[in-house]
């Protein structure tokens, strides 16, 4: 594929303003949609925002009048831009469907990048988060059911596993080690920096979401659940921007930026499926066309290099959504043991020191319980056992997978141990049965 956004036009920044009818938008029917063009139109959403943001931040550092009157101009754009995408989703579509949305943009996008990531030490990075958000997936869709009596698979149509993975009362760590080491701007790939500044924007969005809706329902274990999950959102924000050299200047960091959404909208377009969300992804391309022109402008001025030097010639895929479950199974097996090392690295429960200083900060947090672990028990009482949809073979390791992949320090009281598990899924199979000889 070849295709340099540096050479393309881009559409001028002065024709890129729209009435408000263009930009509040029509939303998606909830019923009919694709499960990847949901998980696009979420993406797409975060990645504005993190646009936005940026150009906020770098209008109020920027001395020079000129230059921050034209940064202004084009963060109007960016938050244009987001309300049409945030809004394509439809006022009946609830927070629970909406956030296992999210959680399938989590694992599928991280899933993919993490295939085509060329830096090992980002790879493995990657695979670590990915654990965690599709426990997160497992955890909410048990809610899902049990307030709404959503099926995950209404949601995830069948692209995505749901069941345990890391389990989320491991996820706490002391965010000084989720710090990770960072990329040398020098050397890293223009893949590598498109990778990282894509899965920061999406969890920084995904933290956000749960921050602003979290507290929507009436129910106490649900509210303290949005809590628990958020704040892992947190430490996945930490650890992914910490792969991101802090010794960028904001110029180069405004061309990645750009180049990121420019990589982003160049994949939906070649993805989408919905021929109206496809042309807002084509105007939207060429919007991006347009602010990368200005971006590689001020980078040359301030900078006095070439732009390619930094993002190269090609475009990059950064968001491939396709169904990941084959190796996002060969992950959750070989990984669900790993942990987070005190020299930045990676290592296993086994390994881990008595003073590890995540084990303090999940004792704190889990002094009267997780309530993520409460979310299976009293799943388990509306189920009999917890929601789970996945293929035979991964579910028959169910049991064996939660025996590797649970700390056996700073444990919750009210966790659910193997063996609960295992009692839980045998009565489930023995209801079962006898429901189904009652209707022979
Ligand atoms: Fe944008
Ligand atoms: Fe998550
Ligand atoms: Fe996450
Ligand atoms: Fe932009």
């Amino acid at each position: 594929m070849s295709f340099n956004a540096l050479k393309e036009k881009g559409m001028p920044l002065e024709k890129q303003l729209r009435n408000w009818h263009q930009i509040a938008g029509k939303p998606y029917n909830k019923t009919d949609v694709d499960c990847y063009t949901r998980t696009r139109q979420i993406l797409m959403n975060g990645i504005e925002v993190e646009a936005w943001n940026f150009h906020h931040t770098l209008g109020r550092l920027c001395p020079d009048i000129e230059d921050s009157k034209l940064i202004a101009q084009v963060c109007r754009i960016e938050d244009e831009q987001q309300t049409t995408i945030n809004w394509m989703a439809p006022a009946d579509q609830s927070v629970l469907e909406t956030t296992l949305g999210y959680e399938q943009v989590a694992v599928d996008l991280t899933a993919w990048l993490a295939q085509n990531e060329p830096d090992d030490y980002v790879k493995e990075t990657f695979d670590f988060g990915l654990l965690e958000d599709f426990d997160h997936l497992y955890r909410y869709s048990q809610w899902a059911y049990m307030m709404e009596g959503i099926k995950p698979n209404e949601i995830v149509q069948g692209q995505t596993d749901v069941i345990l993975g890391r389990p989320t009362q491991n996820h706490h760590n002391c965010n000084a080690l989720r710090r990770r080491k960072h990329y040398d701007k020098q050397t890293a790939s223009p893949q590598t920096k498109v990778n990282i500044l894509t899965l920061v924007s999406g969890e920084q969005q995904t933290h956000n979401y749960y921050a602003e809706h979290g507290f929507t329902y009436g129910n106490h274990v649900l509210r303290e659940t949005y809590s628990e999950i958020k704040d892992v959102e947190e430490e996945h924000v930490t650890m992914y921007e910490s792969l991101i050299d802090p010794t960028e200047s904001l110029f180069e960091k405004l061309l990645v930026h750009e180049f990121t959404e420019v990589c982003n909208y160049y994949t939906c377009v070649e993805d989408e499926t919905n021929e109206k969300i496809k042309k807002i992804w084509e105007m939207f391309l060429d919007f991006e066309l347009g602010h990368l022109k200005i971006a590689s402008e001020l980078f040359k001025k301030y900078e006095k290099r070439d732009p390619e030097e930094v993002i190269g010639e090609n475009i990059v895929i950064p968001c491939r959504f396709k169904s990941q479950k084959e190796y996002v199974t060969k992950i959750l097996t070989s990984e669900i043991d790993k942990r987070l090392g005190t020299n930045m690295d990676y290592t296993k429960i086994n390994k881990l020191p008595e003073d590890w200083a995540s084990y303090k900060v999940q004792s704190a947090q889990a002094e009267l319980g997780s309530p993520t672990e409460n979310t299976i028990r009293i799943a388990a009482l509306h189920n009999t056992r917890d929601i789970v949809e996945a293929d035979e073979a991964l579910k028959s390791r169910q049991v064996a997978l939660l025996e590797k992949g649970l700390e056996k320090e700073a444990l919750a009281e009210d966790t659910v141990m193997p063996d609960e598990l295992q009692e839980m899924i045998d009565d489930y199979e023995e209801i079962k049965d006898k429901k189904e000889k009652m209707t022979k």
